[in-house]
C-alpha cells in the first residue's frame, strides 16, 4: 500500500518502551540480534572510512543499534544521523544517548512512515529498517521496501530485520529488494529464535524522495 499521508499516529497497543527492557537479558532474541545489526552497522562505518556518513534509521526507538557502535568507535564525528521515533520517551532516550557522542544527530519525534520525515536527511549511506517488518502489513513491507532507494545515496546498504515464524516472508522480502535495486549483502537468521538480519546495498540508481507518501502503517499488537 503507498497511500498519501494521512497523519495518523501508529495504531498500536505495545508498550514499545517495555519491549526494548528484553535487549538487557544476555541470550535473548533481542539481545543476539541487535549485535547482529550492530556488527553490520561498524562493519558499514568501516567501508565507507575515512569520510563523511550519512545514516537515517526509521522507527529507531532508542537508537541503541546505531548509538551504540557510535559510543565504541572513535570515528563517530563522521557520521550525521537522523533518527525518527514516535515514541516521546524513547526519543527523549534516544537524544540523550546521542548527546554524549562527537556527532550531528538528530531525533525527530514523527512517524517514520511519512517519506517528508526525511527532507534534507537523505541520500543516507545507511539505512536502518529494524524493528518494522514484523509490525506491518506483507503489502506495507513491500512499499517500504520498493520506496528504500528513495532513501539511498550510490552503494548505500540498507541493514532490515524480520522474524521468521511461520508464514516465513523473508525470502519474499529478500527478493523485493532484489527487484527494487538491491543486491544483498547478508542474510543472518538465528539458529535459536526467529529473528534474522538482513542487509541489502543499492546497486541501482538512487531515486529522488517523493514527498506526501506514507509507506506503511504498525498494525500488530
Ligand atoms: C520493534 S521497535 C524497534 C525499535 C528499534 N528500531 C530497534 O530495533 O530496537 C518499533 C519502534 O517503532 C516505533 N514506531 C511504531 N510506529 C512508528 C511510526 N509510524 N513512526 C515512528 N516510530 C514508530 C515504536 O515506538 C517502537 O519504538
Amino acid at each position: 500500500m503507498d497511500t498519501t499521508d494521512s497523519g495518523h499516529p501508529p495504531m498500536t497497543n505495545i508498550d514499545w518502551s517495555a519491549w526494548h527492557d528484553a535487549y538487557a537479558e544476555p541470550g535473548s532474541r533481542l539481545a543476539d540480534r541487535l549485535a547482529a545489526v550492530r556488527a553490520h552497522i561498524d562493519r558499514r562505518l568501516d567501508d565507507t572510512a575515512p569520510d563523511p556518513v550519512r545514516v537515517v534509521s526509521a522507527c529507531a526507538g532508542d537508537g541503541r543499534d546505531l548509538l551504540g557502535v557510535m559510543a565504541q568507535r572513535a570515528d563517530a564525528v563522521r557520521v550525521t544521523a537522523l533518527l525518527v521515533e514516535y515514541d516521546a520517551g524513547l526519543a527523549a532516550r534516544a537524544r540523550d544517548a546521542a548527546a554524549a557522542l562527537d556527532a550531528t544527530v538528530e531525533v525527530r519525534q514523527a512517524d517514520a512512515a511519512n517519506s517528508d520525515v526525511y527532507a534534507g536527511a537523505v541520500p543516507a549511506d545507511l539505512v536502518l529498517l529494524c524493528g518494522i517488518f514484523g509490525n506491518v502489513s506483507d503489502a506495507d513491507v513491500r512499499a517500504t521496501v520498493m520506496a528504500a532507494p528513495q532513501l539511498c545515496s550510490e552503494g548505500a546498504e540498507v541493514v532490515w530485520t524480520r522474524h521468521r515464524a511461520e508464514p516465513d516472508l523473508t525470502p519474499t522480502i529478500r527478493g523485493w529488494f532484489a527487484e527494487a535495486g538491491f543486491e544483498e549483502v547478508a542474510f543472518e537468521a538465528s539458529d535459536d529464535h526467529v529473528w534474522s538480519v538482513g542487509v541489502h546495498r543499492l546497486v541501482a540508481e538512487p531515486q529522488p524522495l517523493e514527498p506526501g507518501r506514507h509507506w506503511f502503517t504498525f498494525d500488530r499488537g
